[in-house]
C-alpha cells in the first residue's frame, strides 16, 4: 500500500506583528522570515517525520528548488513533483505577539496541474493506496474522480474552503479531516455536535476528524465517537499545527493504532509544532514526539 498526497507547496513570508493589521492600516513588522510551507508540504513532511514512505505531487515554479529541497531532506519521495514557468506559490503570513496567523495565499504553481499531469501521477499508484488531499492545488475534483475509479482510498483536508470544494464529489471520500469553520462551511451548522451528526448524515460511510482548536479533538464513525484534547503549550506560531495533525493522525492509521492512540499523538505532534517558528520548520520527529513531556 502506497500513500500519495497531491497537494501545494508554498514560500512562506512569515511577519511578526502586535496585531493582524486593520483595512487603511500601514503596520510595522517587527522581523520577517521565509519559510517552507503549503498545506501539501507541511502534511507530507509530517507523515515523513512520522514514520509513513509518502510520495508527494505537486507543481513549483522557477524560485521553488529550495521547496523541493525541503521535501527531499524531510524524507518525502519528491520525483512527482515538476517545475514549471513562473512563480511558485507563495503565502504573506502575519503572527502576532499570541502565536495566531493570518495567512494570504498566491496559488502560483499549484494552480498550474492539469488532466495529463494527474493521469501521469495517477498511473504510478493502483487500487488499495491512499491519496491524501487539500484544497490549495486546482482539479481536484478531477484528482478526487480519476483516484475513485482506480480504487484509491481518498482522505481529504477541505481547506481552504472555497467553491472549488462545490465541484467535488464528497460521497467519494473515505475520511475527512477538518477544522470547526470548515466543518460548518460544510454543513451549514454551527455547533460542534450538530456539524458532527450532519456529517454523518451527509456522509454517513465517512471517517471524520474534527479539530476544535483549544478544545481537542473529535473522530466520528457511524456510532464511534472519541475524543481528544489539547496538549497545552506557549504558543509561539501555530503555523502548520493542523497539518501536523493530519500528516501524524493519517500515520497512526496506516500504522494500525487504535483511534485514541492516534489522537493523542497527533495531539502531542501538533502541540510542539506550536511551540516554534516555521511551517515544515516546526514540524517534530516522531522519536521526539514519543519522547517530549507535554
Ligand atoms: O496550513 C499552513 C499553511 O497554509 C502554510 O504553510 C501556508 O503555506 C498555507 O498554505
Amino acid at each position: 500500500m502506497k500513500v500519495l498526497n497531491f497537494g501545494s507547496l508554498n514560500l512562506d513570508y512569515v511577519y511578526s506583528v502586535d496585531h493582524m493589521v486593520t483595512p487603511g492600516e500601514t503596520l510595522a513588522s517587527y522581523g520577517m522570515n521565509v519559510f517552507c510551507g503549503g498545506k501539501g508540504l507541511n502534511q507530507s513532511i509530517a507523515l515523513a517525520k512520522a514514520g509513513v514512505t509518502v510520495y508527494h505531487a505537486g507543481m513549483i515554479g522557477e524560485e521553488g528548488d529550495i521547496l523541493l529541497k525541503t521535501c527531499r531532506d524531510g524524507g518525502v519521495k519528491a520525483d512527482y513533483i515538476r517545475k514549471i514557468e513562473g512563480r511558485s506559490g507563495h503565502t504573506i503570513i502575519q503572527v502576532d505577539k499570541t502565536g495566531q496567523n493570518c495567512i494570504l495565499l498566491y496559488g502560483g504553481a499549484n494552480q498550474s496541474i492539469t488532466k495529463e499531469y494527474v493521469d501521469e501521477v495517477l498511473a504510478h499508484f493502483e487500487k488499495g493506496d491512499i491519496l491524501l488531499l487539500q484544497n490549495e492545488v486546482n482539479m481536484l475534483d478531477y484528482i478526487i474522480d480519476s483516484a475513485y475509479e482506480k480504487g484509491l482510498m481518498i482522505i481529504l483536508n477541505p481547506s481552504p474552503y472555497n467553491s472549488a470544494l462545490d465541484r467535488c464529489d464528497f460521497n467519494k471520500i473515505s475520511m475527512f479531516l477538518l477544522n470547526e469553520i470548515e466543518g460548518a462551511q460544510v454543513t451549514g451548522e454551527e455547533d460542534t455536535d450538530k456539524i458532527l451528526a450532519k456529517l454523518k448524515e451527509i456522509y454517513p460511510d465517512a471517517k471524520v476528524v474534527l479539530t476544535l482548536g483549544g478544545d481537542g479533538s473529535v473522530y466520528q464513525y457511524k456510532e464511534e465517537i472519541c475524543r481528544q484534547g489539547i496538549f497545552k503549550v506557549k504558543a509561539v506560531d501555530t503555523t502548520a499545527a493542523g497539518d501536523t495533525f493530519t500528516g501524524y493522525f493519517i500515520s497512526s492509521i496506516i500504522e494500525g493504532m487504535s483511534v485514541p492512540a492516534g489522537l493523542e499523538l497527533a495531539a502531542r505532534a501538533s502541540a510542539i509544532a506550536v511551540s516554534r517558528e516555521g511551517a515544515t520548520a516546526s514540524i517534530p520527529l516522531k522519536e521526539e514526539v514519543l519522547n517530549t513531556e507535554l
